[in-house]
């Protein structure tokens, strides 16, 4: 009875799991659908502690092991949630990338482990399924490991971000799936009685998927890392994964494999926005090119600059006003003034709306975060395809920190190393004007010759200071 309502509450659990990622995908949604995945969890967590209880109570020659496991639970509980709970309240959004990086690394190490304790738990060595179970969890889980731990270190730049290149890369990896299949083969061969020869195996098994999962994101530029970030996402995920079939545990199965499909749609989605292919990005060491590169000695000619009281002019005197958003809005934490410049000049009766690009600023949805934060209507935050056909008839755009993602050289110049990348053509707009610090290249590296078409002009300066200053300059009856 017992374990028929756990099961049940597993069932409940997917459930909510599926409608956290469903509720998740919209901005409207998000608040209920963050809501639905923690009432998961913790139904979740729930009936895997109670299940654990229940099969230590079931244990007759150890009486002592409910009181034992309950408290491993709890120590357990309390060492993740003190280190948690600090990481997660003082984190900043443009650290998201290398927390949630960092974390995967757990995920890894849990399949590892529950790899090793799955094959010496009796009958562990029974069966070629099981077997090839343990070693694709233990292969898949020590990869996300070492993968997970060199994006960390990359993304907080404690590593170099540029590409490891190592002589015959595609060899090494090949040889170590190579060795991986052959040692699994040799696993599910062994006889049942050699259990510590067996697990030698294991273990050898396990460090290739380490020596792998290090070689093949170093192999990886920093360009690409936010993708690589959502792949380990994705297998930790399939980590996960194997981890409940050999624990035999449904919820773990149905999880894993969400994380797992969710993270591997994502990355595609990302390398599509940014014009990578996905298949030399998860296979690693195809990503040299999308490091950063020299920006080129082309002469663009001369770029014109604006002052604050200008632009203050120009904007109270445009019918329709376009905002693109990047990076540089969220290093300056810009969101807040350029809230209240938005709803100054609405207030106004000038049409404001905003062109999110999909991958402005450092991971998917920043901007629609740092947007919604700052309580800018979500219906005035559209796509860059919602937007792209609008820019021709819009007065002012306003460029706030954004650089890649606004780069006509995409569309217009087949050897810039990001052509073909879609971006916001903001440059058909009548006036641009781009704020920034300076004529420096953004993530791509590349120069920007938006920066010095007729139509734009510089405001240099920090995004947030400049917003701030706008909004003082405005005339009375705007303000
Ligand atoms: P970027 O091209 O990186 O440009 C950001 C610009 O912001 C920089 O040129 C910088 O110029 C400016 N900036 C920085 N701090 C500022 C501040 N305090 N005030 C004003 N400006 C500031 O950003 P983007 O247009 O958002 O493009 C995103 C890039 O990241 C793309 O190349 C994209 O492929 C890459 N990327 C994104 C993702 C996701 S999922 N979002 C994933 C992978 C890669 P100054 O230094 O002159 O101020």
């Amino acid at each position: 009875m017992l374990l028929q309502f756990i099961q049940g509450l597993y069932i409940v659990a997917g459930v909510l799991f599926i409608l956290s990622l469903a509720g998740l995908s919209k901005q409207t949604t998000a608040r209920t659908g963050n809501i639905a995945g923690m009432v998961g969890m913790v139904l979740a967590l729930g009936a895997t502690i109670t299940h654990s209880l229940y099969l230590s109570a079931e244990d007759p020659e150890n009486r002592q092991s409910v009181v034992v496991t309950l408290l491993l639970i709890v120590v357990v509980l309390a060492i993740g949630a003190a280190i948690g709970t600090p990481i997660a309240r003082k984190v900043e959004m443009t650290q998201m990338p290398e927390l949630i990086a960092a974390f995967h690394s757990f995920v890894g190490m849990a399949a590892v482990l529950v790899g090793f304790n799955s094959y010496i738990a009796p009958e562990g060595q029974a069966g070629a399924v099981h077997i090839v179970e343990v070693a694709l969890g233990v292969l898949i889980g020590a990869y996300t490991f070492t993968g997970s731990v060199v994006a960390y270190l990359k993304l907080s730049a404690k590593m170099k971000s540029a590409p490891l290149v190592l002589p015959g890369r595609n060899m090494l990896n090949l040889g170590g799936f190579a060795a991986f299949v052959a040692l699994m083969i040799w696993l599910i061969a062994l006889p049942h009685d050699q259990i510590g020869f067996g697990v030698a195996l294991v273990a050898v098994m396990a460090v290739i998927g380490f020596l792998l999962g290090w070689h093949m994101v170093a192999a990886i530029g920093g360009g690409d890392m936010p993708v690589v970030v959502s792949m380990l996402n994705s297998y930790s995920g399939w980590a996960a994964a194997a981890a409940g079939f050999m624990l035999g545990n449904s919820l773990l199965i149905i999880t894993g494999s969400l994380v797992g499909s969710s993270g591997a749609i994502l990355s595609y989605i990302m390398c599509r926005a940014m014009n990578r292919s996905f298949i030399s990005v998860i296979l690693g060491g195809f990503g040299a090119e999308g490091g950063t590169v020299a920006s080129g000695d082309h002469d663009y000619g001369e770029h014109r600059e604006v002052d604050v009281d200008t632009a203050a002019d120009l904007l109270v005197n445009a019918k329709s006003v376009i905002i693109t958003p990047g990076y540089g809005m969220a290093v300056a934490k810009a969101q807040y003034p350029v809230a209240e410049l938005t709803s100054k000049l609405r207030a106004h009766g000038v049409q404001v709306r905003f062109g999110v690009h999909p991958v402005a600023g450092r991971l998917p949805g920043h901007m629609n975060v740092l947007l919604a934060e700052a309580k800018v209507p979500y219906d005035i935050v559209l796509e860059m395809d919602e937007i792209n056909d609008d820019f021709d008839e819009t007065d002012v755009v306003l460029v706030i920190g954004a650089n890649d993602t606004v780069n006509p050289a995409a569309m217009e110049d087949p050897t810039s190393p990001i052509a073909g990348m879609p971006v916001l053509e903001v440059w058909k707009a009548k006036q641009v004007i781009v704020f920034k610090r300076s004529m420096a290249t953004g993530y791509a590296g590349v120069q920007n010759p938006l920066f010095f078409r007729e139509n734009t002009a510089m405001l240099f300066g920090d995004a947030k200071t400049q917003v701030e200053a706008i909004n003082a300059a405005l005339p009375v009856g705007v303000s």
